[in-house]
């Protein structure tokens, strides 16, 4: 490792840097120095050992990898680990028991870097259900859905159609921040999505909101981006027959990068105001 500077001041300067760059999670329990030079190979032996002992001969596979193991549960090939958790999901009654089959499972590898499920926030008993894509830095701080500064634009934009988050239900379709805020893996959504499918169907909502592409695509199935899908109007299924409508728009994040568009994430509020209206 490079030297570390002793004084106070200097290492949370280091430490300042390495957050701001992104690196705000320790994945293992020694430090690596990725940037050190390779130490040279040891000497071959002259006469090579037969195949099969020499997989085992070989360094790497002799001495265990100090770096982290996934998990037992997480480990498994990702279509048993996605038919497990539709079983677990299924057995869920209530949004009580969803969540602490949830919290319980270890399929997910993302669990173990998370510091808490953010499983969901409101009222789950509202008339209308968004979910986002996974959680960022402040929802797995705080252990629910949307709290950072997408989150504060999400609820000024239900203010403008007069919601608040006692009147609306919001979860993602991964509830465990992916390290790093990196996009959640095909495979990791794929783990997760019985979880928020089960989630929508105990919630029942009248209107679904799919904040951003991936709540779009992996939610509705829709193979186009969001700038081609956003408000219009699709249908969800649930699992049990019920039909919900779905309205797919752009996430907050994105607005926060590109607040020209906002003025398009207006546009599909009211057509979930008018929505709401008509059907009141
Ligand atoms: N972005 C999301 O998609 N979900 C959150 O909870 C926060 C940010």
């Amino acid at each position: 490792m490079q030297d570390l500077p002793s004084d106070r001041d200097a290492l949370k300067a280091l430490l300042d840097f390495h957050v701001e760059a992104g690196v705000d999670l320790a994945l293992d329990e020694v430090p690596h120095n990725r940037f050190a030079e390779p130490k040279p190979e040891p000497a071959r032996v002259a006469s090579p050992a037969p195949q099969n002992q020499a997989a085992r001969a070989s360094p790497a596979s002799a001495a265990p990898s100090p770096s982290r193991a996934l998990p037992k549960a997480a480990a498994g090939a990702p279509d048993e680990v996605a038919s497990l958790a539709r079983e677990q999901a299924r057995h869920a009654r209530t949004m009580e028991e969803l969540e602490t089959i949830l919290a319980a499972f270890e399929g997910c590898a993302l669990k173990f870097s998370a510091k808490n499920l953010a499983f969901a926030d409101g009222n789950p008993e509202g008339r209308v259900m968004l979910v986002g894509e996974a959680p960022g830095a402040d929802e797995d701080r705080i252990g629910k859905p949307f709290m950072g500064r997408s989150g504060q634009l999400l609820d000024r934009m239900l203010a403008t159609i007069g919601l608040d988050r006692s009147q609306v239900y919001v979860a993602n379709i991964v509830p465990w921040r992916p390290p790093g805020n990196r996009t959640p893996t095909p495979q990791e959504i794929a783990i997760c999505k019985p979880f928020i499918a089960r989630q929508i169907e105990l919630a029942s909502p009248e209107f679904l909101l799919c904040l951003g592409g991936p709540a779009a695509q992996n939610l509705l199935g829709l193979k186009d981006g969001i700038l081609r899908t956003r408000g219009r109007w699709f249908t969800y299924k649930t699992e049990d027959g019920r039909e919900i409508r779905a309205l797919p728009t752009l996430h907050p994040a994105y607005l926060l990068r590109q607040p020209l568009q906002k003025r398009l994430g207006w546009r599909d509020f009211m057509a979930l105001r008018r929505a709401l209206d008509a059907k009141e």
